[in-house]
């Protein structure tokens, strides 16, 4: 059971639905007269990413990239790498980059930086968790969901190791699961 190696519930399925729709009105408000387009992050944004746009009223669509950075641990190793890269063209586009996570910065400086060279008319990053006291490079964002603790989370998209994506909530992992204490 996934459920035993969980510390503690950080954010609740109630908490997390209730925020989402705080993000989707600010959303919806910003972008008024507009067609975002929300680039979800793969893998860990896919979540949050579905709920997030059954929220917003506008017209919007979607695109995915994949990037991978951690690879089976718990700490970026600076590397990023295009997996998956987007299927449409984003020039002329609003675009809103909807992430998971942002920790050390890495993925998302280099992958704004990657997406602001195709020139959309506009580009905002949207994370549903902000770590910010393990930033080591600065990334502009416009939509937070909650600034957390440096503890390692997961669920709600979330892995450790591929899993845990499937917990319907944010929780802590005992640290024994990673090796810690
Ligand atoms: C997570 C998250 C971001 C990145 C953030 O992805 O989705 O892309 O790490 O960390 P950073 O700010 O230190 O760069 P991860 O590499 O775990 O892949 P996943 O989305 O497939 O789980």
């Amino acid at each position: 059971m996934l459920e035993q190696d969980i510390e503690r519930v950080l954010f609740t399925e109630e908490e997390l639905k209730q925020r989402v729709k705080e993000i989707a009105q600010r959303i919806d408000a910003d972008y008024a007269g507009k067609e975002p387009l929300l680039i979800s992050v793969l893998r860990g944004s896919f979540v949050f990413m579905a709920d997030l746009v059954r929220e917003i009223t506008l017209p919007c669509t979607v695109d995915f990239m994949a990037v991978s950075s951690y690879g089976g641990g718990t700490t970026s190793s600076g590397q990023v790498k295009i997996v998956k890269d987007l299927s449409e063209q984003i020039e002329g586009k609003d675009v809103l980059v909807v992430e998971d996570i942002l920790d050390s910065g890495n993925t998302l400086s280099y992958l704004l930086k990657l997406l602001e060279a195709r020139h959309p008319a506009s580009i905002r990053l949207c994370t549903l968790l902000d770590k910010p006291e393990r930033r080591t490079k600065p990334v502009a964002v416009q939509y937070t969901g909650f600034t957390i603790p440096d503890e390692f989370v997961v669920g709600y998209g979330l892995d450790y190791d591929e899993k845990y994506r499937n917990l319907p909530y944010i929780g802590i992992l005992k640290p024994r699961v990673y090796g810690g204490e």
